[in-house]
């Protein structure tokens, strides 16, 4: 029915109208004062140029910072009555990145980034939170999130590192379709769903320098290994829309490439849903890229090559230049009707057409104490332990100097996207929020708790260290909390990966003081701490968990909270040694024949997977169904696991294989497979995981996915077997 709606209505429109449906404005073009608009009021003479003159299908963003939930009621209100008036009365759709939460509402819940949630090792964290988002963005009558980030972290030099889930390819995709099914699984008319928007297809997290939106050059064999399978797996799932990467692959700009958008996308994964570029990015063919030599050749070609729909958030340039060109036959009418049936097809679904206002049931569900116990809940277990030299858990008599940058911080803990585009600025954060500092203080009295008094990410050098030096005197332990001040997209571009001079000394300062450092890490990236982490005694990886970080981090150093979260990469000790766990052989650390010699290889501070508990685990009996695996066939690999110490703990169980010899060279361990479970102190339980060939898998030099005869060995914690595919 919703297809032969959609249909009857594509024959109904104008030129013009199809053209509007294709064009994705910002706010700020519609918002009184434009940009930095602070009161969500909508300029009523800019609203009607805009939707009943131009027919501007979609609105995005916001102008300065989040609004309050009862704000967007009345902008989506006016801007929904406004299409009302115009004559087809095809419904807005509005679009938002709540990549962690409902980011650009006023007290929405904000989760842990999905760098965090992937080292919870529990995708229905991602799948809840993204249900939670669902609805808090229905409630603000917003009905398209951009999201999930399916990029895969591998350069973690790049400013939105935190926002993927991890090094690993099997990860970001369970993690990812965890998400979208969070995001839309209710069905997309239920209001509790969204349109999700799977992103930034394909490659964007490979730049050649980690800079945002910068080259990337990328054998297809690797794209096809890394990059693509996510994607797939996404289309599978169901994804209504996915977002295009802004920058190119191999000189070819990704929104030019009809290789990849209507080739490899549309034919060979066979996805259905709409293609919306990423911000300007038509134009930028002609301005920043210079392969379209005019603005014209850049609408036709990136028209052609497969998007459908233009986030040109500043004119009415796409507009106009996409009636042009198909005026003058540069541009099918065929491929507008295409594009435009599948834009108005996801607003049927959404039940746009039904009811475009924000629904009384929605509203409702905005902000629930249940999303707050799931927010604390997904920090506790996202938050890793990465080093305990018997100084966790502090005991709560213990008194403890707070310190460091993001201690007295909420955006420090929140990262990027979070009330505002770059979350950099805590006037926005939810009253109830609690800093590092607020949190202990509340976890074991203010009387035990001291500071210093240079809390900030920019203040001179001497001046922290110096009041740190003084704070010290007295306490039993000093928790440093350093890392990064919240960014996101280009803002976030670095340099390098080291700390701060002024973060160095004032952890050259704590150690200097001869009492016990823990050192607090809130950052979106790992941040080298090889100096010092050998002479520190504790070391937690915080990632930038959202709303309830600094209360997640409270129960876990004062032991309320059994730690299980596991790094999602591998942290490395320097520039020169970003190398992921999946190495290749000649990336093994490994002796040189009899010259006792050590080579350089996979050797980061703190592998893929490691991740700390306060009790212990053992392993015990792997064993297989079947020694021998033929096509078509499955093998159960199952193994003993013991909580061998006096404390209750979950448990991250993964399965890696490693393919002995094979036509290319093959990765030295590949994760296929995880799993979380609880253990009571004293328990065993037994976890299995089926395998299929498919599991054993790998891209061969003709770019097919093929698992090749011979031995794999296979991994659960210090366990190993080999089997055969026959
Ligand atoms: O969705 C985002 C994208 O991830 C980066 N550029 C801007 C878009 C819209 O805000």
């Amino acid at each position: 029915a919703e297809i032969s709606a959609a249909k009857a209505l594509v024959k109904k429109m104008t030129l013009e109208e199809k053209a509007g449906q294709m064009t994705q404005i910002t706010l700020a073009l519609i918002a009184k004062g434009g940009w930095g608009n602070e009161d969500g009021a909508l300029d009523p003479a800019a609203l009607k140029k805009i939707v009943t003159e131009h027919h501007i299908g979609s609105i995005l963003n916001t102008t300065a910072h989040a609004l309050p939930v009862d704000t967007w009621v009345k902008l989506i209100t006016q801007i929904q009555d406004e299409a009302q008036n115009t004559r087809l009365k095809i419904p807005v759709i509005y679009g938002l990145d709540a990549i962690h939460g409902q980011t650009y509402t006023l007290d929405a819940t904000l989760f842990p980034h999905n760098i965090a949630i992937a080292a919870t090792r529990d995708p229905e964290y991602a799948r809840q939170a993204a249900k939670v988002t669902a609805n808090e963005l229905r409630a603000s009558g917003v009905r398209w999130n951009f999201a999930p980030v399916l990029d895969i972290g591998r350069q973690p030099l790049w400013s939105r590192f935190a926002e993927t889930y991890g090094e690993d390819v099997h990860m970001v995709t369970q993690f990812g379709v965890a998400a979208i099914k969070g995001y839309e699984e209710d069905g997309l008319k239920n209001t509790t769903a969204v349109a999700s928007c799977m992103k930034h297809y394909l490659g964007y997290a490979a730049s050649r320098t980690g800079k945002d939106r910068t080259p990337i050059y990328l054998p297809e064999i690797e794209l096809r290994e890394l990059h693509l399978p996510q994607f797939r797996a996404a289309v599978k799932a169901g994804s209504a829309s996915i977002m295009i990467n802004s920058s190119e692959i191999n000189g070819i700009p990704v929104h030019a490439d009809k290789y990849l958008l209507t080739d490899v996308l549309r034919k060979e994964l066979g996805f259905q849903g709409v293609v919306v570029t990423d911000w300007e990015d038509i134009i930028r063919l002609h301005t920043i890229h210079h392969v379209a030599p005019t603005p014209l050749d850049a609408v036709v070609m990136s028209i052609n090559a497969g998007v459908d729909m233009s986030m040109v958030p500043s004119d009415l340039s796409f507009y106009s230049l996409l009636i042009e060109a198909v005026n003058k036959k540069l541009i099918p009418i065929s491929r507008v009707d295409d594009a435009v049936l599948r834009i108005l097809l996801m607003k049927y679904k959404l039940g746009l057409f039904d009811n475009p206002y924000p629904e009384k049931e929605a509203i409702q569900n905005f902000g629930k104490p249940a999303y707050q116990v799931l927010a604390l809940e997904a920090a506790r277990e996202a938050i890793t332990l990465l080093k305990n030299d018997q100084v966790l858990p502090l005991s709560k008599e213990a008194k403890v100097l707070v310190a460091g940058p993001s201690a007295q911080s909420l955006a420090a803990l929140n990262g990027a996207w979070s009330y505002t585009w770059q979350g950099n600025d805590d006037r926005w954060y939810p009253k109830d929020s609690k800093t590092i500092l607020q949190a202990i203080k509340e976890k074991i009295g203010a009387d035990k708790v001291v500071t210093t008094t240079g809390p900030g990410f920019t203040n001179a050098l001497n001046d922290d260290a110096e009041s740190l030096k003084k704070a010290a005197a007295g306490v039993d332990a000093i928790v440093l909390c350093i890392g990064e001040n919240a960014y996101a997209e280009s803002p976030g571009n670095i340099r390098d990966l080291a700390l701060p001079d002024n973060q160095k000394l004032l952890v050259e300062t704590a150690i200097l003081t001869g009492k016990p450092v823990i050192l607090v890490l809130t950052e979106g990236r790992p941040l080298f701490i090889t100096d010092y982490a050998p002479s520190v005694k504790g070391i937690v990886m915080t990632y930038w968990s959202g709303k309830k970080t600094a209360e997640a981090l409270a129960d876990i150093l004062w032991g309320d909270h059994n730690p299980s979260g596991r790094l999602p990469f591998s942290y490395p000790k320097s520039m020169g040694e970003i190398v992921m766990y999946d190495r290749k052989g000649t990336e093994e650390k490994r002796e040189i024949l009899n010259e006792n010699v050590s080579w350089d290889g996979y050797d980061p501070l703190f592998p893929f997977g490691h991740g700390l508990s306060y009790t212990g685990f053992a392993y015990k009996n792997l064993k297989v169904s079947n020694k021998t695996l033929q096509a078509g066939q499955k093998i159960t690999i199952t193994v003993d696991i013991t909580n061998t110490g006096n404390r209750d703990g979950k448990h991250a169980v993964e399965l890696y294989s490693r393919d002995l010899y094979a036509s290319i060279t093959p990765s030295m361990r590949r994760l296929r497979a995880f799993t979380k479970i609880f253990l009571k102190a004293g328990e065993t339980k037994t976890v299995s995981f089926t395998i299929t060939p498919a599991d054993l898998a790998f891209v061969n030099a003709t770019l097919k996915t093929v698992t090749e005869p011979g031995d794999f060995e296979l991994y659960i914690g210090d366990q190993k077997t080999t089997i055969t595919y026959q």
